[in-house]
């Protein structure tokens, strides 16, 4: 069965069982407490907690999904025959409340660990054939704060028929999910293994773990399951490596005609330029931090490859197009190959001009630490992946991975004390992520720079054209900070020009309201968006201006903003500089 047939047969599957089927959401996530898009139920956190109603905007209590995931955590087993860092995860999902949970129903009702149970069984030994005599499971055992998971066991074994011996009693590591970041939704989960291979985690959501720790029953349990695609597709097509499914075949040929004897560096390329080409494609850009931090450790292990096997450029470009021709149709953004070459060259260029500087620096240690290689990671941009690829063998025969980690840390301890310090250790009265303010005062000073922001956005598309587009915002009592693509230097007067047109809107004192509507609606208002971020089925759009339709701004916004735009009082820029690549950064303030 090929991976397409197995992605169309586990949707059409769930869909006529009642439930909504909804794309994938972006690899950049709508949800702050993490960096990347990790599993199948994040893009519905939300509706777990009830914040969201999925009956309202799926039509359903149940959904099913093919979703582009993205984990760090396996990235130094990267090479195997089984890790990747990009794959994608089919689940099904229920947010209840829950109906009859009988697996005959195929309502649009929430349901829960029987529907969840006999469906994956007749699944995985239906429609994918597999010989039940193959399959094992795993349940939760309990400990001391969660009990033993009883309900999937008798399931399993007095309804399904699974004999004890196949049955795992797995512990909290192994049995019980998330939550994704620090707080949210999570539960025991059961698994279900072929030949001794887990393909299948059905969570049940019956916690909710707070950011203290404690976690509270919830009144609406819900459903999560989990099936890693790649996996799935090695073991429905007889091999143990999931470079040689018909996911990677082509691109694996391909990276293979340039470097013919290294079978582990050849499946790392596959992996990163895979997994490169799908965070561009959302919107990532190499940086220093975050996720572009991320991508930039991807594509500088790809360029080291390039150098040290003296691969030609045109082994990307071909990689391109055969990533391009596998996803499309399911993920038209991979289209894009112009701009993703775009993104690796521009990394080429500084990376050669890094390691340039950064080879002269490692060979001056005798012994790279730790510290050593952080000092290097920081200063010159190499990653720890490079460092060691680059060294002699000599000089990192005693570097761990942990001692650079924990360098890290206490970097990231030392800037997160600074901020703390900046808002006094106070909470924060004014906290969306982009806004944020320690007081009253505060806030109402963030609420005008926000305001200000939209007419920068729009100010900026005016003078430079509209391919500018946010690609970042960061707002607190003191300034914004403006994140937007453009690829060159802006020139003074351009710079004024800007101002001026911002300063001339507030003058106007014009009135700034918001609709809520449907996204499908939104976007067809030509609102501005924030590149690929995920937005929730019901949105806001922001316009300054008569009404929505003439409206000469309008974005995405969930708020607050001023009334009318003369609160702004007088705003000024106070620099441009270059952010990252193609992305340029204006930070301005607003003064009484
Ligand atoms: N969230 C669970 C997982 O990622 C099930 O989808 O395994």
């Amino acid at each position: 069965m090929s991976s397409s047939e197995i992605r169309q047969k586990f949707l059409e599957f769930f869909k006529n069982k009642g439930h909504a089927i909804v794309p994938s959401s972006s690899l950049i996530p709508d949800d702050p407490s993490v960096l990347l898009t990790t599993a199948g139920m994040q893009q519905f956190k939300r509706y777990y907690t009830g914040e969201l109603d999925a009956l309202k905007d799926f039509g359903s209590q149940r959904t099913a999904s093919c979703q582009k995931c993205f984990r760090t955590s396996d990235i130094e087993e990267v090479g195997d025959q089984t890790h990747l860092t990009f794959f994608e995860m089919l689940g099904n999902f229920s947010f209840g409340p829950v109906g009859s949970d009988n697996p005959e129903d195929f309502s649009k009702d929430g349901y829960f660990k029987r529907s969840s149970i006999y469906w994956a069984y007749e699944f995985v030994s239906q429609i994918l054939e597999i010989n039940p005599a193959r399959i094992e499971v795993s349940v939760f055992k309990g400990d001391e704060e969660i009990p033993f998971d009883k309900e999937s066991y008798k399931i399993w074994h007095e309804e399904i028929g699974i004999p004890k011996e196949k049955i795992i009693f797995g512990n909290r590591a192994d049995n019980f999910w998330g939550p994704t970041g620090d707080e949210g939704p999570c539960g025991p989960c059961t698994e279900i293994y072929v030949d001794g291979v887990e393909i299948w985690n059905l969570v049940f959501n019956e916690y909710y773990k707070e950011k203290g720790g404690e976690y509270r029953k919830v009144e609406k349990p819900g459903v999560d399951t989990g099936m890693g695609l790649e996996r799935l597709t090695a073991v429905l097509q007889g091999v143990d490596d999931v470079f040689q499914t018909d996911i990677f075949e082509s691109l694996v040929l391909k990276i293979k005609e340039s470097i013919p004897s290294h079978d582990r560096i050849v499946r790392i390329l596959a992996d990163h330029l895979r997994a490169s080409v799908f965070l561009i494609a959302d919107g990532v850009r190499p940086s220093n931090k975050e996720a572009g931090y991320i991508l930039r450790r991807l594509l500088r292990r790809i360029l080291a490859y390039q150098l040290k096997y003296d691969i030609h450029a045109d082994l990307f470009t071909e990689s391109m197009e055969i990533i391009k021709e596998k996803f499309e149709k399911i993920y038209p953004e991979v289209k894009e190959t112009k701009i993703i070459l775009k993104v690796l060259e521009e990394e080429r260029l500084k990376f050669q001009e890094a390691v340039g500087r950064g080879i002269k620096e490692i060979e001056k240690y005798k012994e790279i630490t730790g510290a050593v290689a952080f000092y290097l990671y920081e200063t010159f941009g190499l990653p720890f992946e490079l460092i060691k690829e680059l060294a002699s063998e000599e000089a990192v025969k005693n570097l761990l991975k942990e001692d650079f980690d924990k360098e890290f840390e206490k970097h990231q301890e030392i800037s997160r004390a600074g901020a703390e310090k900046k808002f006094g250790g106070h909470g924060l009265v004014l906290d969306t992520g982009e806004l944020k303010a320690a007081n009253e005062e505060e806030a109402k000073k963030v609420v005008r720079l926000h305001t200000a922001t939209h007419l920068l956005h729009w100010a900026l598309r005016r003078v430079l054209g509209g391919e500018v587009r946010q690609m970042g915002s960061d707002i607190n009592a003191e300034r914004l900070r403006f994140d937007f693509s453009f690829n060159r230097k802006m020139t003074p007067e351009e710079i004024k020009e800007t101002e001026d047109l911002v300063n001339q809107k507030i003058k106007e004192d014009l009135s700034v309201n918001f609709k809520e509507m449907p996204k499908k609606e939104a976007e067809k208002t030509g609102a501005l968006s924030f590149f690929k971020a995920k937005y929730p089925e019901t949105v806001k759009i922001y316009y300054i201006g008569e009404n929505l339709e003439n409206a000469f701004s309008k974005e995405f916004c969930g708020g607050p903003h001023v009334g009318r735009t003369s609160e702004i009082g007088g705003f000024k820029i106070l620099k441009e500089e270059a952010s990252s690549a193609g992305v340029r950064r204006i930070r301005a303030v607003v003064e009484s």
